[in-house]
């Protein structure tokens, strides 16, 4: 028989209970920090130093985070006999790789630098600033591999191509505010696929979604994974 195949896409929801922020709940850091400023590329050309000051943090705050057990049972789920689960995410930190799954990476990785010169990609350094060089070309054109507002999501055809062929499409942790990701429900749906938003709260576009479960990550995600695989939900 084929693999039931299973996309899910991930916010910053996901990695709330792993102690990092989120941007648009109270506190979260679109309430600190100007978006225009620190996420655009018309910001980084105002002031490069402060927005890698604003990504040299989030880097050093991911580098001390855990994946939670919504991200370990992504990746139990990746592992099951039978289920065939891409998982693309708009986080920027490592922690469903940290939880032993891959993922696609649409909004770009803290732990990869971008050169604007030549495009050449690498490891970032843990601190990243204005005059570092790239390895490449030498250009002091350096950057977080982020995709800033204006610009872009990454895998956009590979991501739009698995929708079409998904049976089951979840959203976990996403305010579904930010296109292109907001419409990938809309797009799986358009195929065929069946629905569910899995978040502390019902959202705005919580009837885009066929079913919903409300709840933090940690405990929704584990036992929505155990229904799926018939894996006992305590483990
Ligand atoms: P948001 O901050 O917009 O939304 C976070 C969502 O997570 C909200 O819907 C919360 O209700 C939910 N949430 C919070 N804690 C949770 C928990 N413990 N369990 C489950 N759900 C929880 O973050 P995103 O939707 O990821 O892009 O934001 C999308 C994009 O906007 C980001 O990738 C980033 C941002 O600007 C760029 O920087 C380009």
């Amino acid at each position: 028989m084929a693999a039931r195949r299973i996309t899910v896409l991930t916010g910053a929801g996901i990695s709330a209970e792993s102690g990092l922020g989120t941007f648009r709940d109270k506190d979260g850091l679109w309430t600190k920090y100007p978006l225009e400023e620190v996420a655009t590329p018309e910001g980084f050309a105002r002031d490069p130093a402060r927005v890698h000051a604003f990504y040299n943090a989030r880097r050093a705050n991911a580098a001390g985070a855990q994946p939670n057990a919504a991200h370990l049972a992504l990746a139990r789920l990746q592992r099951a006999e039978g289920i065939d689960l891409v998982i693309v995410t708009q986080n920027v930190d490592g922690l469903h790789e940290a939880a032993g799954a891959t993922a696609v990476h649409m909004h770009g990785e803290l732990s990869r630098a971008y050169c604007g010169a030549c495009e050449h990609r690498w490891d970032a350094p843990a601190v990243m600033s204005p005059e570092m060089p790239c390895p490449a070309c030498g250009a002091p054109a350096t950057r977080p591999d982020i995709v800033w507002f204006g610009e872009i999501p990454y895998h956009m055809d590979a991501i739009h191509q698995r929708l079409s062929q998904t049976e089951l499409f979840a959203a976990i942790g996403t305010s579904g505010q930010v296109y292109p990701a907001a419409g990938f429900v809309q797009i799986a749906r358009q195929y065929g696929a069946e629905t569910v938003e899995i978040n502390l709260e019902q959202t705005d576009v919580a009837w885009d979604f066929d079913d919903h479960l409300v709840g933090p990550a940690s405990q929704m995600v584990p036992a929505w994974v155990a229904s799926l695989i018939g894996e006992d939900p305590g483990r």
